[in-house]
C-alpha cells in the first residue's frame, strides 16, 4: 500500500474521500488512498506511515494516546478531516515535532442545520412519528397523542458560542427563540446576535428550555453536562448535542430522560460511537443520528480541499492556514 515515486510528498489517506477530493489529492501528492474504505486500525496506520510524509486522518480514526508517540520520523504533518481534534493530542504532536491541521469554518452551516434538525426532531417526536408511519400504526394517533413541544417562543441555551454556536443562535432566532449562551468569554456584540451571556454554566442552565451543546471536547468540557448540570435545567427541558458525545454523562442523561425530568434529547454524537450506550435505544423520547453534522457533498468537499490546502502550504514551507500546533 506504499505510495510510489519520488518528488511529491507521500500522503496516506485513511478513509475514502469525495471523488473530486481524491482526484485533487492524487494530482498534488503521491497519495495512498483507501478505495474500499476499510477502517484501518492503529497498527496498520503506523506500519503504513513509515512509507509516507504526511497523514490525512478523520475523526473516525480513534487511535488512542499511544499513536502519536509511535509515529515514524518520516511523518511531518497530520491533516485531520474534521474541525474537532479530540482524537489527536496536540501536546504530543508538538513534543514529536509533527504539525496538525483541521478544517474550521467550512462545516459551520451544515452542523448548525443538524442542531436545528435535532431541536425540531426531539421537540416534535420525529423518531416516534417516523416509526408509526413505517409500522402502519398511524391509527394510534389521536388528538392527544402524540403531543410535541413548542420551539418558537422558547429559550435556547448554547454551550459554546464559537462559529457553530453562533450559527445555531441565528437559526434559533429565525424560529422565534430567545438566545442565551455560556462560553469562557463573551463573544463580540455583533457575533452575539442579541444573545444573553452567562459567565458560568450554572447560570445558563436554569434559562434553557433547550440546551444545544456546541463546545469542543477538551479536558475541561468532558463530562461537563453531568447529573448536577442536568438538574439545573428546567423540568421538561430538551438537550441536543452536535459537538462530541463525551461532553455528556450518558448515565445521567439516560436517567433524566427515563424519569421524564427532561422531555427529550436529540443526539448526533455519542461517547464511544459507533458503540453507543445501548440504553439510548430503548428510549422513546430521543431523536438520534449517526454523526452526520458535516455530511453533505458541498461540506465534505470543502473539508477535503481544506486538508489539501493545508498540506500543500506545509510542504511548500509556509504556515498552514489551519495549523493547530505551535510549529
Ligand atoms: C468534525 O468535523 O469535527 C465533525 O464532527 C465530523 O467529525
Amino acid at each position: 500500500m506504499a505510495a510510489a515515486g519520488t518528488g511529491k510528498p507521500r500522503i496516506l489517506v485513511t478513509r475514502k474521500m469525495m471523488p473530486e477530493v481524491e482526484r485533487r489529492i492524487s494530482a498534488e501528492f503521491h497519495a495512498t488512498l483507501n478505495p474500499d474504505d476499510r477502517q484501518m486500525g492503529r497498527d496498520e496506520i503506523l506500519a503504513e506511515a513509515g512509507h509516507h510524509d504526511g497523514l490525512l486522518l478523520t475523526s473516525f480514526d480513534k487511535l488512542g494516546p499511544e499513536f502519536i508517540p509511535a509515529l515514524p520520523p518520516s511523518i511531518r504533518i497530520i491533516a485531520t478531516h474534521s474541525v474537532g481534534y479530540d482524537h489527536l493530542s496536540i501536546p504530543q504532536a508538538e513534543a514529536k515535532g509533527v504539525a496538525v491541521t483541521n478544517t474550521p469554518g467550512v462545516l459551520t452551516d451544515a452542523t448548525a442545520d443538524v442542531a436545528l434538525l435535532l431541536i425540531l426532531g426531539a421537540a416534535r417526536g420525529a423518531s416516534w412519528g417516523d416509526r408509526m408511519v413505517r409500522e402502519n400504526r398511524w391509527g394510534e394517533t389521536t388528538l392527544l397523542t402524540p403531543m410535541g413541544h413548542d420551539v418558537s417562543g422558547q429559550r435556547l441555551g448554547i454551550l459554546g458560542m464559537g462559529r457553530i454556536g453562533q450559527a445555531v443562535a441565528r437559526r434559533g432566532r429565525a424560529f422565534g427563540m430567545t438566545i442565551h449562551y455560556y462560553s469562557r468569554k463573551p463573544v463580540a456584540v455583533e457575533d452575539a446576535l442579541g444573545a444573553i451571556y452567562h459567565p458560568r454554566l450554572e447560570e445558563l442552565l436554569p434559562n434553557c428550555d433547550f440546551l444545544s451543546i456546541n463546545c469542543a471536547s477538551t479536558p475541561e468540557t468532558r463530562g461537563m453536562v453531568n447529573a448536577q448540570a442536568l438538574a439545573l435545567l428546567p423540568k421538561g427541558a430538551i438537550v441536543v448535542n452536535t459537538a462530541r458525545g463525551d461532553i455528556v454523562d450518558d448515565g445521567a442523561l439516560i436517567a433524566a430522560l427515563s424519569s421524564g425530568r427532561l422531555a427529550a434529547a436529540g443526539l448526533d454524537v455519542f461517547k464511544g460511537e459507533p458503540n453507543i450506550d445501548p440504553r439510548y435505544r430503548a428510549l422513546d423520547n430521543i431523536f438520534m443520528l449517526p454523526h452526520i453534522g458535516s455530511a453533505t457533498p458541498g461540506t465534505r468537499n470543502a473539508m477535503g480541499h481544506k486538508c489539501i490546502d493545508n498540506l500543500l502550504q506545509f510542504f511548500r514551507g509556509e504556515r498552514p492556514t489551519d495549523l493547530l500546533t505551535r510549529t
